[in-house]
């Protein structure tokens, strides 16, 4: 939850964004993406995924990852964790949250991880009591809140019925995620109120993809409902590999701007962001990155320097 700050932005980049780049980043370059996010001012940051490396071989390298992300106070990173095999790994590591993640669909959740909601849930048990005895957060993401790329519509009940499970289990903060991004502002108004019933709105958080181009309309309907934690990833990467067509998070830039511009503070400089990501689109992933924000800014940075370059020529 946000203390300093107004709304508190949620750096998914480098475990969502990254599980769903053709080629595998290399270890040193995650590690500088996860330092320049730290500096930017993001305080919680999703590093990697202890997932099965045949399942999501881009993050292979996860226990490097999470051994050498660079500590800085105030900064909290976590990790996917599917089992108690992925929690021994993850702990292992050191880190202070794990992130438990199930769909609300069946058909979406045994494509992603290979078993019932039901199933899953049950795997989570021995992780939560390891992670309430070790003194571990834990996260918990309900994906397709707003639509199942294979079931299609999803009953709200159906979502209320996974997170009441989660947080029987002993969830701190509940992340909804718009898997394949098809939700709209109304339908996050209604599921935020619905799911108020269940858990104190600050423990919700909303994890939100762009497909169909709603994001940031939708993380505006969620804080006007009174969510107060966003998860979005830098330049608008992410995705998952096992929702067909699903396109990325919300831009991280875009929900920066969008709040600061309304008088309400992130604790993100925007301008290191901008930097992060041109640095990433740049030297690392070698293409263009789709953030509306974070396209606006490279292309005014890039007619302020014609304009120098111009006026030093006519001197
Ligand atoms: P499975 O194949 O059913 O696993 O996969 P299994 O238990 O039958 O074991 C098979 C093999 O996997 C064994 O190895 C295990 O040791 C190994 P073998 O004996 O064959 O050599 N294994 C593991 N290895 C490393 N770490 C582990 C682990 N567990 C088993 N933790 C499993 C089940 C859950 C592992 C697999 O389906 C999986 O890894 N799925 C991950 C899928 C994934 O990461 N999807 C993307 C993230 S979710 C997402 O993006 C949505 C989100 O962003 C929110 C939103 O947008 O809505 C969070
Ligand atoms: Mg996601």
């Amino acid at each position: 939850m946000a203390s300093a700050t107004d709304v508190l932005l949620y750096e998914v980049g480098p475990r969502d964004g990254l599980q769903n780049e053709p080629e595998r980043v290399p270890t040193p370059e995650k590690l500088s993406l996860i330092g320049r996010l730290a500096t930017a001012g993001l305080r919680r940051i999703e590093v990697t995924s202890f997932v099965s490396p045949r399942w999501i071989p881009q993050l292979a390298d996860a226990e490097a990852v999470a051994k050498e992300a660079p500590r800085r106070a105030g900064v909290r990173y976590s990790a996917l964790v599917p089992n108690l095999q992925g929690y021994e790994r993850f702990h292992a590591t050191g880190l202070p949250v794990a992130a438990l993640f199930v769909s609300a669909s069946e058909t979406h959740n045994r494509k992603n991880v290979n078993c019932s909601v039901a199933e899953a849930i049950e795997r989570f048990r021995p992780v939560a009591e390891r992670a309430k005895q070790d003194g571990v957060g834990l996260r918990a993401y309900v994906s397709t809140v707003c639509g199942c790329p294979y079931e299609g519509d999803v009953p709200v009940a159906q979502v209320a019925d996974v997170v009441r499970r989660l947080l029987a289990l002993g969830a701190d903060e509940i992340s909804l995620g718009d898997t394949i991004g098809v939700g709209h502002p109304r339908q996050v108004r209604a599921l935020v109120a619905a799911l108020a019933q269940e858990a104190p709105l600050e423990q919700l958080a909303l994890h939100m993809h762009d497909t169909y181009g709603r994001a940031v309309a939708n993380v505006e309907a969620g804080y006007e409902a009174g969510v107060r934690t966003f998860d979005a990833s830098l330049g608008g990467l992410g995705g998952c590999p096992y929702a067909p067509g699903a396109s990325g998070n919300v831009a991280t830039e875009d929900l920066v701007d969008l709040f600061e511009r309304q008088g309400l503070a992130t604790g993100v400089d925007l301008a290191a962001l901008v930097d992060t990501t041109a640095w990433l689109e740049d030297e690392v992933l070698r293409r263009a990155l789709p953030g509306r924000v974070y396209r606006a800014k490279r292309g005014e940075r890039r007619r302020a320097q014609e304009r120098t370059t111009t006026v030093g020529e006519g001197a």
